[in-house]
């Protein structure tokens, strides 16, 4: 096993890409601190990785509450002894261009999208250092390394949490904590519902996926796990500041 010994912290882990992924980091032997706004599903997954004879414990965390944010962290290095793995992974999309995104909508971006990140990373880089080693995933897009349509607040903030990606990658590099940005493109979670109904339904939207993936088809939860999996463990351990594009070849 790749993770054995190794303890992880993901957000908005109930769902779609973060439980898949704090299913597969427990199967690799991490212990697992499922976290997320919604504690019963944080629970169930934490349940279902247990069940599995893997290691996990659930947490409620709404991760624009800062304090909430590093308690989670701080309380796991401590209760655990170390800390090797942070999945940021809790976002938001809201759909639009400029003249449909209200102002409190593009604050939202911000908040989820690159403020949590940086408030999590922060509050980890005490137990990571004091370690001298560990791994913190950010959750970008491949909307943070292309345009995207007619989202503006969505587009911008995944570009800004990969540049904070990039620098904290740079800053940390000589203390063998590594920063890595996860870029998935479509993969078929609940993530995509605001997206399926600007397209016009379920049907348009997998019309579109056929039309614009090089691929032709969405990703699987499964299929991001894999990297998640890989950004965690030391097969990625040359590897820092880097957007991570699992997209099916849409972003080439
Ligand atoms: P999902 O909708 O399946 O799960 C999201 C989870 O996050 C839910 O369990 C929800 O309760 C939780 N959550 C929402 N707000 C939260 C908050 N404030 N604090 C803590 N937890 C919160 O979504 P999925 O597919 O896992 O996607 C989420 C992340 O992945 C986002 O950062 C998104 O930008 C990114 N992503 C998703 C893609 C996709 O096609 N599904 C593609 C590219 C990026």
């Amino acid at each position: 096993m790749l993770l054995e010994n190794r303890v992880a912290l993901v957000t908005g882990a109930g769902s779609g890409i973060g439980a898949a992924g704090a299913v597969a980091l427990a199967r690799e032997g991490a212990k697992v601190i499922v976290t997320d706004k919604n504690g019963d599903t944080a629970h169930a997954i934490a349940a279902r990785i247990k069940d599995g004879g893997g290691k996990a414990n659930a947490r409620t965390l709404d991760v624009t509450e800062d304090d909430a944010l590093v308690a989670a962290i701080e309380e796991t290095a401590k209760a655990e002894g170390r800390l090797d793995i942070l999945h940021s992974h809790a976002g938001v999309q809201i759909e639009g261009k400029l003249e449909q995104v209200s102002i409190a909508d593009m604050d939202l971006s911000w908040r989820l999208n690159v403020r949590s990140h940086f408030v999590a990373a922060k509050a980890a880089l005490g137990p990571m250092r004091r370690q001298g080693r560990g791994s913190v995933i950010i959750t970008s897009s491949n909307s943070g390394v292309q345009y995207d349509r007619e989202m503006i607040a969505y587009a911008t903030t995944k570009h800004a949490v990969l540049a904070m990606t990039r620098q904290m990658a740079a800053d940390y590099a000589r203390e063998g904590i590594r920063f890595n940005a996860l870029c998935p493109g479509f993969i078929d979670t609940p993530f995509n519902l605001g997206f399926e109904v600007q397209m016009g339904g379920r049907e348009k939207l997998e019309e579109y996926i056929r039309d614009v993936i090089p691929m032709g088809r969405f990703g699987t939860v499964e299929e991001i796990a894999d990297a998640i999996v890989f950004l965690a463990s030391d097969r990625s351990s040359f590897m820092t500041g880097h957007a991570f594009v699992v997209d099916g070849g849409e972003c080439i």
